[in-house]
């Protein structure tokens, strides 16, 4: 894994919109497109924003395919839903190829397995979907997408979407799964705020139980990439 800190948020998103479009340019280049997972949240929103606002004409947008890696069981309309952040944030305003968003609307075992079928229907129905780029973020009892600490979803290894009962949110959450995070050719996790601190402290120092701190099964080939800002930093040994 490789582990960056950058001074704040601003930095933090200044970098992961820069290497995010050298990833594209990468892909498209070798395999003429670039299949990107978004994170939810609101930490991202900075980083959406600024390729909004300074990439609009430097990714080959017209060969980007949009996934997300998690959603609220809301309409795409709700404030609280991912894909609604970043449509305002990013998909308003650049031509991607084409968005696939979690219809988090529906009955949640529904929208997984739609969105199953609709991952199978673009990568191929049998091999794990290798994405180019997902984009990660932390909670700070150390869920990630929506993979939170001792929830059903942590156990699940023959499907690619789950819905996931989150007892404490009083909630169910539509997630990909752990072996199709890890299955990706690069995970980036955009880590900001004093918030996620003693997570990280415990997901990098290595002793975490990954029950407790679900980010720490996130292990795709070469590593997952920590993008954190200083304060996330700050209790890291
Ligand atoms: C979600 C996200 C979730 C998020 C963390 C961090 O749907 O909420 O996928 O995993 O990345 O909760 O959220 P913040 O960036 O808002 O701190």
């Amino acid at each position: 894994m490789s582990v960056e800190v950058y001074e704040g948020p601003e930095g933090l998103a200044e970098a992961a919109a820069g290497e995010l479009a050298s990833r594209a340019a990468e892909a498209i280049e070798e395999r003429g497109l670039f299949t990107l997972v978004l994170a939810g949240g609101s930490t991202p929103r900075a980083t959406y924003e600024i390729l909004t606002r300074d990439y609009a004409g430097r990714i080959e947008w017209g060969k980007v395919h949009v996934f997300f890696g998690d959603e609220r069981t809301v309409p795409p309309d709700d404030e609280d839903s991912n894909y609604r952040m970043a449509r305002e944030a990013l998909l308003d305003y650049v031509p991607v190829a084409s968005v696939h968003r979690i219809q988090g609307e529906l009955p949640p075992d529904e929208a997984a397995e739609a969105y199953e079928e609709e991952l199978r229907g673009f990568f191929g129905p049998d091999e794990l979907p290798r994405f180019d780029l997902i984009l990660l973020g932390i909670g700070g009892d150390g869920h990630t997408a929506s993979l939170f600490p001792e929830t059903s979803a942590l156990e699940v290894h023959d499907r690619w979407v789950v819905a996931n009962p989150v007892l404490k949110l009083e909630t169910t959450r539509i997630t990909l799964t752990v072996p199709v995070i890890n299955a990706a050719l690069a995970v980036y996790f955009l880590v900001a705020g004093e918030g996620k601190a003693d997570a990280l402290a415990h997901i990098l120092g290595g002793d975490a139980d990954p029950r407790a701190y679900p980010a720490s099964l996130i292990q795709p080939q070469g590593g997952p990439r920590w993008m954190l800002d200083q304060p996330a930093a700050s209790k890291l040994p």
